[in-house]
């Protein structure tokens, strides 16, 4: 074990992989140091996620695999943070007692006073603040050398989707002020920052609560600051994405022109169950009013296949609108019962081998759409910001088009991280485009 040293494995989304940094931060600030190798960390944290039983199980694995670290070492201080630290809180510690505190997702501007209490009094801690207790306070920003970085603009969700325990563990909308965000991000920019990502559960609704600015204002904000190549936003509600929205887009120069937008299902009864806002009418009309303001834009979205009642003929629907809207790629889900949601004790859960097989259905077909899709771009000249060597070849670089898509090159030139690059698409594949860079 080496002294002063963290290491935070992070489950789950973007949000959980932002505060993630954002503890890291603090935790840097107090002098520790970040390191890979759990096994040597003096301050390990585990940031959780509880939006399906399958992260769950998979995190419950991680926690028991660490008890040896702790046996072995009995200074190491093992937090556990995120979903399931809101949602389970002491009960973690009593069936985990080798775990030191628990600290939930409105406590995390907390851990410093949480580490050094641990250090001066061992015990067992826990910090819950409720879900809805109030605005959460500002979390200390991460000290990116990154060329990319998360930026949360909100946090919670009003939406009360029947299946979703996110509403339950993160409280309701919280936006940031305008002035923090817009401070922050000029602060990454001189930084050297080329990309933001903006985060929230509902970004679209970013503001409602404060009642003075507008997702919209934001963006058109964002734009104007000199030095950020791309901006990203996730996630959005397809309800209550506006056409404010649409036009500062439009006309933006930096605003990415990728639309996540989940429609979760394709029949309206289950959308309906799902209690989303919308109808597939309504969907569409959307999908195509942004198609025809901003052509060329990308479109993916989330499903849940096998949501409690949905029979042959509602995947059937599933199936067709997916064929009709034609995503870029879509993210699959199988429904996972999370107990104290409305449909946890809905009748007619689908049985497990059927939600399968409907779910390999989908993705065979949406595979084949994506390649279509990409199959466009065969010799065409996108723009990418560069990421850097990919995984499995330090030769061949990625990077990213404003649309979302990765690309993969060798690389022949000088371009590194954060630089922008045109390359031409050679091999489109289903979920990668394969192509030559342009250095002139
Ligand atoms: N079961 C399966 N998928 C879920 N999601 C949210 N809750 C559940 C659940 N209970 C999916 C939704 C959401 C994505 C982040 O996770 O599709 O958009
Ligand atoms: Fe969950 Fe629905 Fe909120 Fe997304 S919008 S976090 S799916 S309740």
């Amino acid at each position: 074990m080496i002294s002063n040293t963290y290491k935070i494995i992070t489950y789950g989304c973007q949000m959980n992989e932002s505060d993630s940094e954002r503890m890291g931060a603090q935790l840097e600030s107090i002098g520790y140091r970040k390191i890979e190798d759990f096994k040597e960390a003096q301050v390990i944290l585990i940031n959780t996620c509880c939006v399906r039983e399958s992260a769950e199980n998979k995190i419950f694995g991680k926690i028991g695999e660490l008890k040896h670290i702790k046996q072995q070492n009995p200074a190491v201080i093992l937090g556990v943070t995120g979903c399931m630290a809101q949602k389970d809180g002491e009960a973690l510690l009593k069936k985990m007692p080798h775990l030191d505190f628990v600290l939930g997702t409105n406590k995390i501007h907390d851990l410093c006073g949480l580490i050094n209490k641990l250090k001066a009094k061992r015990k067992h801690l826990v910090d819950l603040a409720p879900a809805d207790g109030g605005p959460m306070e500002e979390v200390m920003p991460p000290k990116s050398s990154s060329w990319s970085v998360w930026l949360p603009i909100m946090y919670g969700c009003n939406n009360f989707c029947t299946y979703c325990i996110v509403p339950y563990v993160r409280g309701r909308e919280h936006s940031r002020p305008l002035e923090a965000i817009l401070q922050e991000a000029q602060q990454y920019a001189k930084q050297g920052v080329k990309e933001i990502t903006l985060l929230g559960q509902n970004v679209n609704s970013y503001g409602k609560d404060i009642s003075k600015s507008s997702f919209a204002e934001l963006l058109a904000r964002l734009d104007e600051i000199k030095g950020l190549e791309r901006i990203r936003y996730m996630t959005s509600h397809p309800r209550d994405l506006s056409d404010e929205v649409i036009k500062v887009i439009k006309y933006s120069k930096h605003i990415c022109t990728h639309f996540h937008l989940p429609v979760q299902h394709g029949s309206d009864r289950i959308l309906k169950a799902m209690n989303r806002g919308y109808t597939t009418a309504s969907y569409r009309h959307l999908i195509e009013k942004i198609r025809s303001e901003i052509p060329g834009c990308s479109l993916t979205t989330d499903i849940i296949v096998g949501f409690p009642g949905e029979t042959e003929d509602d995947f059937q629907m599933l199936e067709d609108f997916m064929r009709e809207i034609r995503y870029d790629a879509a993210y699959t889900f199988l429904y996972s019962k999370r107990s104290g949601t409305p449909a946890a004790k809905m009748e007619n859960q689908v049985p497990q081998e059927v939600k399968k097989q409907r779910l390999q259905k989908l993705m065979d077909m949406q595979n084949e759409i994506s390649l279509q899709i990409n199959e466009d771009l065969r010799g065409k000249i996108l723009e990418v910001i560069v990421e850097g060597p990919s995984r499995t070849d330090e030769n061949v670089y990625t990077g990213r088009t404003a649309t979302n898509k990765i690309v993969l090159w060798p690389k022949r030139g000088t371009e590194k991280a954060g630089d922008l690059l045109r390359v031409k698409i050679e091999q489109p594949q289903t979920w990668v485009l394969k192509g030559e860079a342009l250095y002139e």
